[in-house]
């Protein structure tokens, strides 16, 4: 290849992300310039519904997804053939999006004869903090985002220890919940914590599942099943609450998850061994009362406390292509066209299964 201006960010990966609802593209230099990065949320299409309806996002991806990597690429005022890689979403998530996605992706990798890297989403999630920051391995992750509760050890590229899960709901997931019985609209999460500072975060005594409990795993449906008896209870006898109320209801749920967010990743800190930092990604990073709870344990711990940008913390390409990234740097070569997108797929195969109905993978 002859020099061109491009030599000094290489190697130089496009990213495709399409797990969920958001569809997104970035194109990032081996060097962390994030050349391009551009997200279309389908929020307006599923708010309707209450939630992601996977059928619809599937055929949103479909319809945006060529048009945002064009836009990517003009943003990065570079061509196709001007990159090293692809990198793209190959799970977990809807596997509707997660194949919209990884096809695109091997077409243009067959296209312009790139490697292609099937990326495996919490990995993105996982490296974020890396690729706007010198976060050495290993470091703890507490990955909390509307599909996702867990506590990662990340040792190193493709070397990630799960300390713990969810076995019921993910912490967005609840958000987005209790956002619903209270008739917030969706998603909920930003919605709960607005009106949660306008309430009495003790009005309520909820539980707070499994605190005490040595293991890092998190449970919280029945502390969601608690505030609906609980709303049940005050609501008048056409079963609406004031706005008080709800904001009472809000500060307490949003309380107990904190405590519990901070206890579990309190064990992880103490069974992880020697770690960098204490890392958090994922929507829910967005919360404050969460955020502050978990710099006052890095403090405790007297380890340094890192929160990625909240753009780099909710679902992007950027992350994807940085996984591919360090996928390149660790020496792995490309997948084969053959790779197949995943609905299920567990960073840590070695993990112990947990109880529970809804475990996350
Ligand atoms: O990472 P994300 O954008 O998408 C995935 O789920 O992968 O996370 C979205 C989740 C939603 O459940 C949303 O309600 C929650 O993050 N969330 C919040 C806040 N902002 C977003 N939860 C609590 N407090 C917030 N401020
Ligand atoms: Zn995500």
């Amino acid at each position: 290849m002859m020099a061109t201006k491009f030599d000094k960010y290489r190697p130089i990966v496009l990213g495709i992300e399409s797990s969920c609802d958001e569809t997104a593209a970035a194109v990032v230099g081996a060097d962390k310039t994030i050349l391009s990065h551009v997200v279309l949320s389908q929020l307006s299409d599923h708010e309707k519904f209450g939630g992601v309806v996977p059928e619809i996002a599937a055929r949103k991806h479909g319809e945006v997804l060529t048009p945002l990597i064009e836009r990517a690429l003009e943003e990065a005022d570079l061509g196709l053939k001007d990159l090293d890689a692809i990198a793209a979403t190959a799970g977990p998530g809807l596997i509707g999006g997660v194949i919209v996605g990884l096809v695109t992706a091997k077409a243009l990798s067959l296209a312009v004869d790139k490697p292609l890297y099937a990326i495996n989403h919490l990995e993105g999630h996982a490296l974020s903090p890396r690729l706007v920051g010198d976060v050495a391995f290993p470091y703890l992750l507490l990955l909390i985002s509307g599909g996702h509760c867990q506590l990662l050890r990340v040792e190193g590229f493709g070397r990630y220890r799960r300390l713990g899960t969810t076995i019921d709901d993910a912490a967005g997931e609840a958000f987005d919940k209790i956002a619903k019985m209270l008739e917030l609209g969706y998603p909920g999460g930003p919605r709960v914590e607005a009106i949660a500072a306008k309430g009495d975060a003790k009005a309520f005594k909820f539980p707070r599942p499994l605190l005490g409990e040595e293991s890092c795993n998190f449970s919280l449906s029945g502390l969601k099943s608690a505030v609906l008896r609980q709303a049940n209870e005050i609501a008048d006898e056409n079963g609406h609450l004031t706005d008080q109320q709800k904001a009472d209801l809000a500060a307490s749920f949003q309380a107990a998850v904190a405590d519990c967010l901070e206890d579990r990743t309190r064990n992880a800190l103490r069974q992880s061994g020697d770690v960098s930092a204490l890392v958090v990604a994922g929507g829910v990073a967005a919360n404050e009362a969460i955020r502050s709870k978990l710099t006052a344990l890095a403090e405790e711990f007297d380890t340094s406390f890192v929160a990625p940008p909240l753009w780099l913390c909710t679902d992007n390409a950027a992350m994807i292509a940085w996984a591919g990234l360090e996928a390149i740097a660790s020496g792995k070569s490309g997948d084969d066209m053959h790779v197949k997108a995943q609905a299920r797929w567990p960073l840590d195969p070695h993990a112990a299964t947990v109880r529970g109905a809804g475990v996350k993978a």
